[in-house]
């Protein structure tokens, strides 16, 4: 692994999985948690270096996933890993919501500076995504004495039972858990290669025109009265839904909804932000300011933590209203303080550069397979959408399962997302030598599986 950085493809020596990985699945079988919505294909990892992936029977995979969209930095950058070992051999735990540390106030700071939000902000600290939506949640009850939500299908915010009542990507998510904790009115998400809305919704608008007219036309004249609503959850880029941006008008809009009747607009930036698009927000696109931002994932390199960073006058609650153990842990937030670091001097600006060539590079691939439907998004967080052909634009599930196979069989991996796409979510650091390798054998996996 110490050569990896030197390494140009992926070394695939075993089949997959191979011995020592089978016997990992079968005990993981035993006894973990069985609810885990684990890919076909089957990665045991021992060790990453940069955007490579080492198993446990030494095969060698170029990683353009990131741990789901979480290793920024790529994996075990040396700074980060510096700055978290010097961390825990000075202060592991204390406990923030009872004592205080400098780098909580830090932190906060540093966020109130880059997170697409009116200043000043204040950043509650919580462990994960889901805690950064309930958060988010409770806040926005908090703050307006409102309790209902609009979220939208194929989004996905969490599974604990607040976010879940947002979460609507898949059934599967809700099977088994009756009635939702949340009063929430789910409508279509504004699709540009799939427009939900009817030609009378849209009228000359297009997708942005008919998401508005649904809003104000059909929720707010019937089941949804405005002066009832809290908030507006969406994520500016559909990520576990299937990578679908929105278009930077509907952002507009829904700012300019929410302010027409003292609704709150949360956007969910866990999957989208910290560099993921090419920008430090995903919301950094359409110019748009939140009221409240969640954030996790790609901010701490793999360490565990997510933040909920909102407008200071909504985040006036009183002592106790909501605190969490663990949040905003000192060894993670060295290991986010190093990431922003690392993303502002340069990780930004790559997931920019080498993502718009990774995206000619799909288009090009698009030109030449029909079962290409669509391939979108920005910086490096882009989609590929598989159909049975372009012009019937039918979902092709099955062969999106098939090239995920394949391209991982060939050594690079790649997950789903939505019914029928897969997501390009690779560590900031890619490379553009690394893309050649990547949609080389992207190229042949696909031509395998048609
Ligand atoms: C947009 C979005 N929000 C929230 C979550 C939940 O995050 P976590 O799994 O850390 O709870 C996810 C996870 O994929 C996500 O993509």
């Amino acid at each position: 692994m110490a050569t990896a950085t030197a390494l140009r493809r992926p070394e695939i020596k075993t089949e997959l999985p191979g011995p020592k990985a089978r016997a990992i699945i079968e005990a993981d079988a035993q006894f973990v948690n069985p609810a885990y919505p684990r890919p076909d294909f089957k990665l045991v990892a021992e060790r990453g270096q940069g955007v490579w992936v080492e198993d446990v029977d030494g095969n060698m995979f170029l990683d353009c996933n990131a741990g789901v969209a979480v290793c920024s930095t790529g994996h075990c950058h040396p700074e980060v890993v510096r700055a978290i070992q010097d961390q825990a051999a000075q202060l592991i735990h204390i406990c923030g919501t009872d004592y205080y540390y400098a780098s909580m106030p830090e932190l906060a700071k540093k966020l109130d500076e880059i997170v697409p939000l009116q200043r000043p902000t204040r950043t509650h600290f919580a462990n994960s995504g889901t805690e950064a939506v309930e958060t988010a949640l409770k806040l926005a009850m908090h703050a307006t004495g409102r309790e209902k939500f609009i979220s939208f299908f194929g989004s996905f915010h969490g599974r604990t039972l607040g976010s879940l009542s947002l979460t609507s990507s898949r059934v599967a998510q809700r099977l088994g858990f009756k009635r939702q904790v949340l009063d929430v009115v789910h409508m279509p998400y504004p699709n540009e290669y799939r427009n939900p809305f009817s030609a009378d919704d849209c009228g000359d608008g297009g997708v942005v025109q008919g998401a508005v007219n649904w809003i104000e036309n059909r929720l707010f004249k019937t089941t949804t009265p405005a002066e009832e609503v809290a908030a507006i959850v969406v994520e500016p880029v559909q990520g576990e839904g299937g990578y679908v941006p929105a278009p930077a008008g509907f952002l507009r809009e829904v700012r300019r909804i929410c302010d027409e009747h003292g609704i709150l607009l949360i956007v969910d930036e866990v999957q989208s932000g910290m560099g993921r698009t090419g920008k430090m927000f995903a919301l950094d696109h359409s110019g748009v300011l939140a009221d409240i931002v969640c954030i996790a994932k790609g901010i701490a390199s793999g360490l565990p933590l997510g933040v909920c960073v909102a407008r200071a006058d909504l985040m006036d609650w009183k002592p106790g209203a909501h605190a969490s153990t663990f949040g905003g842990n000192p060894v993670a937030i060295a290991a986010a303080l190093k990431t922003i670091e690392l993303l502002q001097r340069e990780l930004v600006a790559n997931s920019a550069e080498v993502g718009a060539y990774l995206k000619r590079g799909l288009e090009k691939l698009m030109s030449k397979y029909d079962c290409i439907g669509d391939v979108r998004g920005m910086g490096m967080m882009i989609g590929v959408e598989f159909v049975k052909d372009r012009a019937s634009k039918i979902p092709d599930p099955d062969l999106r399962d098939r090239v995920e196979m394949e391209t991982f069989n060939r050594g690079v991996i790649l997950l789903g997302c939505g019914p029928n796409s897969i997501r390009w979510s690779p560590p900031l650091i890619l490379t553009k030598d690394n893309v050649d390798v990547a949609l080389e054998i992207f190229d042949q996996a696909i031509a395998a599986s048609i």
